[in-house]
């Protein structure tokens, strides 16, 4: 699965012959896709991997919009804040309303924090409700010495959101970049086996955002029948 050697950069990630040369021909737009990179990290591998994919997922016809923790710290979540959503004071909060409403797939990334996925990626999905992940796509990123405890525990947060977490998952540790970040101030990923396992992730919820727009459409349909 995914491609044997990795893909130039700047240019298609999509495998030869595999999904990721589908077309998006039967939905009407195409995706749009919100990108939560968890670390407040400054280089992080969990930021560089989440712009990799978001370049992947460009690739592939979709809208990628990376909302980096780092640069755009969220307040503390308070539910009556939250509540106003729409009258939100805080910009910051009232942007990720926004991005998550347009979005029709999202990708959580998170070091590995205690076993488990950060504090800042947590307070950004409370900030969340059923109806911005209802049905959608959700993939799932972690890094850490390989470890899958992040997007273990992230696939639980999601079913709680009503979101849909692919199967496939990306989970990297440090020796699966270059060791220096480069001039963008990223770490590039150098293992080809991940690079290979991006673009089957990136085919996956290009596809799935596809066919779970069409699956909520006809739900709505049959609701409103
Ligand atoms: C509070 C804290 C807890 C951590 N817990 C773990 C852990 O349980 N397992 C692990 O492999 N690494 C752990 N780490 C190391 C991070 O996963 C590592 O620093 C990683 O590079 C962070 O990714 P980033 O560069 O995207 O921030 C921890 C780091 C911090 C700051």
């Amino acid at each position: 699965m995914g491609c044997a050697s990795p893909p130039a950069r700047g240019r298609d990630f999509g495998c030869q012959g595999g999904v990721g040369s589908l077309s998006l021909g039967a939905m009407s737009e195409p995706p749009r896709i919100l990108v939560i990179a968890g670390s407040a990290r400054v280089p992080s591998y969990t930021r560089s991997l989440s712009r990799t994919v978001a370049r992947a997922l460009e690739g592939r016809g979709a809208r990628a919009d990376v909302l980096d923790l780092q640069a755009t710290p969220l307040p503390s979540m308070v539910p009556a804040e939250r509540a106003r959503r729409a009258g939100h004071g805080d910009g910051t909060v009232a942007d990720l309303f926004k991005m998550a409403e347009g979005a029709s797939a999202f990708v959580l990334a998170s070091p590995t924090y205690h076993n488990s996925y950060s504090g800042v990626l947590k307070n950004a999905l409370d900030y969340l409700t059923l109806k911005d992940m209802r049905y959608r796509p959700v993939g799932l990123m972690g890094h850490g010495g390989r470890s899958t405890q992040a997007v273990d525990h992230l696939r639980l947060v999601v079913r709680g959101l009503l979101g849909v977490a692919i199967p496939t998952q990306v989970c990297t540790a440090d020796e699966d970049f270059a060791p220096a970040p480069g001039p963008d101030g990223d770490y590039q990923v150098r293992n080809a086996d991940i690079l290979g396992r991006i673009d089957r992730f990136a085919d996956e919820l290009v596809l799935f955002a596809r066919h779970l727009a069409a699956l909520r459409a006809e739900m709505d349909a049959a609701r409103a029948g």
